[in-house]
C-alpha cells in the first residue's frame, strides 16, 4: 500500500488506541465517584475506540501493508468534575475529526480511492461521536450537578450497551 498513507494510519492506530485509554481512565474516575451509569457509558466508549483501533489495523493488513505499533502516552487520571469530563471527551473526540478530516484528504491527494471509501466510515462516525457528547453536555449544563438529575441522568447512562461493529469482521 502506498507508504504515507500507511505510516499515516498507524498513527491513527495509537491515537485510538490512546482515545481508548483515556475513556477507560475516565471511566475509573467516574465509578469512584459512585456513578456507575456514567462509567458504564465510558466503558462502551472506551471498547468503541478499541474496535475503531482494530479496524484501522485490518485495513492495513488487508491492504498488505506493515502495522507497526508505538508507545501510547499515559491518559490523565484525574477530573475537577463530571462536566470537566465531558468538556475534555467533546475537545478530545474534536481533535479525533480533525485528524480524521486530515487523513481522509491525504487519500484523495495520493489517490487511494480504496483508503478513501475506507475513511467514510470513520467521517461518518465522528458525526455521532461528537453529536453524543454534546448531548450529555447539554444535560449536564441543564442539571447544574443538583443531585436529583444527576441521578437520573446516571441512571440513563447505565443503558449504553456495547455493540461490535459489524465492519471488523
Ligand atoms: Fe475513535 Fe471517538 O473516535
Amino acid at each position: 500500500m502506498n507508504a504515507t498513507i500507511e505510516q499515516a494510519i498507524n498513527e491513527q492506530i495509537k491515537w485510538e488506541m490512546y482515545s481508548a485509554n483515556l475513556y477507560l481512565s475516565m471511566s475509573a474516575w467516574l465509578q469512584d465517584e459512585g456513578l456507575s451509569g456514567f462509567a458504564n457509558w465510558m466503558r462502551v466508549q472506551y471498547q468503541e475506540e478499541t474496535d475503531h483501533a482494530l479496524k484501522f489495523y485490518d485495513f492495513i493488513l488487508s491492504r498488505g501493508g506493515k502495522v507497526t505499533l508505538s508507545q501510547i502516552d499515559a491518559p490523565p487520571t484525574t477530573w475537577d468534575s463530571v462536566l470537566d469530563v465531558f468538556e475534555a471527551t467533546l475537545t478530545h473526540e474534536q481533535e479525533v475529526t480533525r485528524r480524521i478530516n486530515e487523513l481522509t484528504y491525504l487519500t484523495k491527494e495520493v489517490k487511494d480511492f480504496a483508503s478513501d471509501i475506507f475513511m467514510q466510515w470513520f467521517v461518518t462516525e465522528q458525526i455521532e461521536e461528537e453529536e453524543n457528547v454534546r448531548d450529555i453536555l447539554n444535560k449536564l449544563r441543564l442539571i447544574k450537578g443538583e443531585g436529583q438529575g444527576m441521578l437520573m441522568l446516571d441512571q440513563e447512562m447505565a443503558q449504553r450497551v456495547y455493540t461490535p461493529s459489524t465492519t471488523n469482521a
